[in-house]
């Protein structure tokens, strides 16, 4: 069943309100993705999996617990590297893949220019990083690639989304699992996000014409 959700904290929204002014530098942009991306996985990383194993304190022995499962996460390049190191930190042992996409300017379609998965020996749990989801035609083709790999538990991390992305990935894949940040109002005529935050990837590489 899908879970669609949204981040109501207030955090999330102090660090959302940086992130969208125009007037934020790219140094402080990233570091917003930075904050935004961990509050994210600490919701879309609740029902992971422990397995128990004992060690010593200075004063006892004790049963502790980490991370059963074999995780990957999924960056779709070049926006989502934003979100690459701030979750390793919090699962330094997942394994990231890398997926090369763009959007067309004309058509807002995706085009796919590398795909670094491989073929088989799938991880228990991907998940695919973008800041944004608009249409989600990038996502969704994303999802379908870590599904042909033979992912079996998929999720989606985004910093802001279109109700419209949403609906259209939920649709295609209703067996995925969706964090998002906060869900604008709509996309435009060009298929941005409105209100939106702009282009992330310019905005994190600093490469706004
Ligand atoms: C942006 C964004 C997503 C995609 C979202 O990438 O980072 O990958 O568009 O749009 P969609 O949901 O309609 O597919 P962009 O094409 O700007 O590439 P970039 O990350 O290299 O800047």
């Amino acid at each position: 069943m899908t879970k669609i959700v949204e981040l109501h904290h207030p955090l999330a929204k102090h660090h959302l309100a940086i992130l969208r002014d125009q007037s934020t530098p790219p140094v402080l942009f990233r570091n917003q993705i930075r904050l935004l991306s961990m509050l994210l996985a600490v919701r879309a990383t609740e029902d992971l999996s422990l397995t128990e194993f004992e060690i010593e304190t200075p004063l006892t022995r004790m049963r502790v617990s980490k991370i059963a499962q074999r995780i990957a996460i999924i960056p779709i390049l070049r926006a989502g590297l934003g979100l690459v190191e701030p979750i390793l930190e919090l699962i330094p042992d997942a394994e990231v893949w890398h997926l090369g996409m763009y959007r067309d300017e004309q058509t807002a379609k995706p085009i796919e220019y590398y795909c670094k998965l491989p073929k088989d020996n799938p991880a228990q749990v991907g998940f695919v990083l973008d800041p944004m989801l608009a249409t989600g035609g990038s996502i969704r083709v994303a999802v379908a690639a870590l599904k042909r790999w033979g992912v079996t538990d998929v999720r989606v991390l985004s910093v802001i989304a279109a109700p419209e992305g949403i609906s259209a990935l939920h649709q295609e894949h209703p067996d995925v699992s969706i964090y998002v940040g906060a869900v604008d109002q709509e996309l435009n005529d060009q298929k941005f996000i409105v209100p939106g935050l702009g282009d992330a990837g310019d905005r994190i590489f600093n490469t706004r014409a």
